[in-house]
């Protein structure tokens, strides 16, 4: 199959290499040159476990291609997946502008029959708005499909997730769209689960809502246990062991960040909105979310009392670990509201740290960045733990209690056994257990 995949950024380059790795020829075109001349050189500009070798080794065997022509690049194409960025607009809906500009694209270098297939996370009846556009711009009269085939990779594991599927969603209305998506995936084809396309673009905001659901309510139970003697860990524990709940997403803290979750459970509240739907039960989610900053500074404030002028270390910048992605983290929320309480803060991150200086720079003296967890502590009146990087729960913490005047841990993640920090002879504030 020859596939042309638009859009090199995360979902783009992950596609494309696990669309060659799977024995296709792969080309991912993006129009900004100079992402293509560092992709072809082996620098690609985001942290993703395993994706470098699997780059790397379907360029050499030729298999996998980039190019600026994205014009050729669709002519030669059989199917082209759709992969370009739809971020989030103003009032919480996706903005489609990039799609929009592809489809158009795509319509004017129609050569042929060809399948458009969206990747990117995109609105429920997103199909409509592409074939339209496509047939407004199509020179040709040449035939074509869309089909919906959404990605459900988790950043830090989205190589074992492209490569070995739980799912394959296909969302078409031919047979033919529905054959050519069969032998893309013709490895796979147990693990298939054909539907129109509507229902397919929803999986994917459906999914995404519900495990952020499934967040803030063990969240919400975080904060009864915190009011009584019940153990959050204990009650995700007994909750998961019952087969229909699950133990998964059940991990209390300070909250869900990242690319997708914030994004799509807003994007998703718009599309009911929208369609007169009553999505409150998302738009609680969302604003348990969107608290467990507060609950996690008010924590550190019962510790300190007064925020103003304390040394404030904060292990974790990344929205979760082996990740360098700070989007949307939960530690921008609880670094802003240091910052704003009049802190200084000492900030650690064994990958995001790069990443963290463009929403707060560096000035040495409010914001410092530590290359090593002792930095932040030394110094410090308080230690924050933000992601539970595997590093950070092997720490030496007589060490650490030794490097800051007061020997406070604040573990937003509820990385350690209280027992053993206070066994270390460090004051400990956990979430939702004592
Ligand atoms: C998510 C989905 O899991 C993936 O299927 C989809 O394609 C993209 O969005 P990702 O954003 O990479 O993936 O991260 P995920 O591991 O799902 O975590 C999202 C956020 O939820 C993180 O901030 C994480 O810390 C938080 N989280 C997750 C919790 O607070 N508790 C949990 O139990 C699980």
């Amino acid at each position: 199959m020859k596939i042309a995949v638009l859009g090199t950024g995360y979902v783009g380059l992950v596609t494309a290499a696990g669309l060659s790795e799977f024995g296709h020829s792969v080309v991912g075109a993006d129009k900004v040159a100079a992402k293509i001349e560092a992709i072809r050189r082996g620098r690609i500009p985001i942290y993703e476990p395993g994706l470098d070798e699997l780059l790397e080794s379907n360029l050499r065997k030729g298999t996998l291609s980039f190019s600026t022509d994205l014009a050729a690049t669709v002519q030669a194409a059989d199917v082209i997946f759709v992969c370009v960025g739809t971020p989030q607009g103003d009032d919480g809906s996706a903005d489609m502008s990039q799609i929009e500009e592809v489809s158009r694209l795509i319509a004017e270098n129609l050569n042929g029959y060809k399948v458009v297939v969206e990747k990117s996370t995109v609105p429920v009846k997103t199909s409509v708005r592409i074939k339209r556009t496509i047939s407004l711009y199509n020179k040709t009269g040449a035939e074509f499909d869309v089909a919906s085939n959404p990605e459900f990779l988790r950043e830090g594991a989205a190589v074992p997730d492209f490569l070995e599927p739980d799912r394959i969603i296909i969302g078409v209305e031919t047979d033919r769209a529905r054959d050519l998506m069969f032998r893309i995936y013709d490895r796979f084809k147990d693990r298939i689960l054909v539907t129109n396309i509507d229902t397919a673009e929803l999986i994917k905001h459906a999914s995404n809502s519900f495990l952020s659901m499934k967040i803030s309510y063990i969240n919400l139970m975080a904060n009864l246990c915190e009011r009584t003697e019940a153990d959050v860990e204990l009650v995700a524990k007994g909750m998961g062991l019952d087969p229909r709940i699950g133990p998964r997403f059940l991990k209390a803290g300070i909250g869900f960040g990242g690319s997708c979750f914030p994004k799509d459970i807003r994007a998703l509240i718009r599309i009911g909105d929208d369609l007169g739907v009553d999505m409150s039960l998302l738009k609680e989610t969302e604003r348990v979310n969107q608290g467990r900053a507060r609950i996690f500074i008010d924590k550190l404030k019962s510790a300190l009392w007064i925020l103003k002028d304390k040394k404030v270390g904060v292990l974790g910048l990344a929205f979760k670990p082996e990740t360098d992605d700070v989007r949307a983290a939960p530690s921008i929320r609880i670094i802003q509201a240091l910052l704003d309480e009049g802190a200084c803060v000492r900030l650690h991150d064994p990958k995001a740290g790069d990443n963290m200086r463009e929403f707060f720079p560096e000035d040495g003296v409010r914001t410092v960045y530590c290359s090593s967890p002792y930095q932040a502590a030394e110094g410090a009146n308080a230690l924050l733990c933000c992601t539970e990087w595997k590093e950070y729960a092997e720490l030496d913490l007589a060490r650490i209690r030794d490097l800051m005047v007061n020997p406070i841990l604040v573990d937003g993640r509820n990385m350690f056994d209280p027992a053993a920090v206070s066994a270390q002879g460090l004051e400990y504030f956990s979430i939702g257990r004592r």
